[in-house]
């Protein structure tokens, strides 16, 4: 197997970088853009492979959406207009698209087959499936609708009150967008918050939707209507950079309109425990999401604990930080993570495989991972598991590895970043 190599020893980072827009608000621009009344604008939306798989599937169901690099023009005539896909949607890799169009899907009243790559094959959908089977939803797939590929026979559903029994936002979107075309109220409720984009954005389509002492509660009653969506910068994405700048000697790095929205700023949390020089600066907020400019200064870290509620505010970014606390001095445990067992890979397996191989003493556990650092990194090959964060994390760590890193693939990481390498080449001095 051929593989790619990453060296760029003697290297610090200085300089802006904007990344690109966030990838969960980017899906649910297209979703509530095509369900809606009038046309949607919607600027930095992410060009990313996953984002892609949500336009398309909406163009299969005759919504006109138009894209010219990060604008999209969405043209929505209601959730009534939606037509039956000619053929079976391919979700690819995104998992986020699977699982908030199942709860679409199940209240459209046609049938639909979706299926998806290898990876997204292996994901549950067990987790969204059962509540929305609870609302009415016939569903149909492999291991009784545990995998894709699935059917779902749309039809009549009836509002629930569901509390999650895992803390995903997209089992509570899936829920929330049935509950959109169900009789009577849905509620969802959860013990630990997950990000709330969608709640955010349903409301400022004119959804008839509220957050009250039951949960967050949703009908069919709003009329949606098109809105424009400003998407902000990923956070997931300036992550790479952010440890990049906080581990690489001599660097600073300002991260510019990055989205700060408090179900998501975990990392920030945890970057200013370990003793990171991190700022925040210009705050705003845009569609009701808040947006910022972080600014991140090289400096001495220390391990620390990262459990419990913060893990879902920071779930995508824990292969980064796993990084981050080779290079802290003293013990990172990382534990109640047992989620990152079903993201696009194991990525417990493979974080600590991958640092292990670079030299890093890492352990996985059952529900998470503890490291002890400081450790040089030597270098050496990995793997990236076909997963896009896993990639990133592999090339960020041949910033501080004495060797080259060497890596099977890249290309994954257009699934959430395609112009990663542009902007970590533009901030190497
Ligand atoms: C997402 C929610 C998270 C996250 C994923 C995107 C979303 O997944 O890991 O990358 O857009 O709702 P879970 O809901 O499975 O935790």
């Amino acid at each position: 197997m051929t593989h790619v190599q990453f060296e760029y020893t003697s290297h610090r980072l200085e300089g802006e970088v904007v990344v690109p827009g966030d990838k969960s608000i980017s899906h649910r621009s297209i979703i509530f853009g095509s369900i809606s009344h009038g046309i949607t604008k919607v600027t930095n939306f992410l060009d990313g492979e996953d984002c892609l798989r949500t336009i398309d599937a909406f163009r299969e169901m005759g919504v006109q959406i138009e894209k010219e690099e990060s604008s999209v023009l969405v043209y929505g005539n209601g959730l009534e207009e939606l037509k039956k896909p000619e053929k079976p949607l391919n979700f690819g890799n995104s998992g986020t698209t699977t699982r908030l169009m199942l709860g679409l899907l199940s209240g459209l009243p046609f049938e639909t087959s979706i299926f998806g790559d290898a990876s997204l094959t292996k994901r549950p959908m067990e987790r969204v499936v059962t509540p929305l089977r609870k609302m009415g939803a016939a569903i149909r797939g492999e291991a009784d609708g545990n995998y894709l590929p699935i059917t779902i026979q749309g039809g009549e559903l009836q509002g629930i009150t569901y509390r999650l029994p895992v803390k995903s936002a997209q089992v509570k979107s899936a829920v929330l967008l049935a509950g959109l075309l169900a009789e009577g109220e849905t509620v969802v409720q959860e013990d630990t918050e997950t990000r709330n984009h969608t709640e955010v954005m349903l409301q400022a389509f004119g959804a008839d939707l509220k957050q009250n002492e039951d949960g967050i509660v949703v009908t069919n009653k709003g009329k949606l209507t098109a809105c424009d969506v400003e998407v902000p910068g990923d956070i997931s994405s300036a992550a790479f950079f952010l440890v990049a700048g906080a581990i690489v000697p001599g660097s600073a790095v300002t991260l510019k309109n990055v989205g700060l929205n408090a179900s998501r700023t975990g990392i920030l949390d945890v970057m200013k425990r370990m003793g990171a020089a991190l700022t925040v600066s210009n705050e705003r907020t845009t569609g009701g999401e808040k947006i910022g400019d972080l600014t991140i200064q090289y400096t001495a870290l220390k391990g620390t604990t990262i459990e419990g509620d913060v893990i879902p505010r920071l779930i995508d970014e824990i292969p980064i930080l796993a990084l981050l606390a080779t290079q802290a001095e003293g013990k990172t445990v990382i534990k109640d993570a047992e989620e990152l067992k079903v993201k696009e890979t194991d990525r417990i397996e493979a974080v600590c495989q991958n640092l292990q191989v670079l030299g890093a003493n890492i352990t996985p556990t059952e529900d998470g991972m503890i490291i002890e650092g400081p450790m040089k990194l030597t270098g050496g090959t990995i793997s990236s598991y076909m997963d896009h964060r896993i990639a990133m994390m592999g090339v960020i760590a041949a910033l501080v590895s004495e060797n080259p890193v060497k890596m099977d693939e890249k290309e994954s990481i257009n699934i959430s970043y395609p112009t990663f390498f542009d902007d970590l080449e533009a901030i190497l001095r």
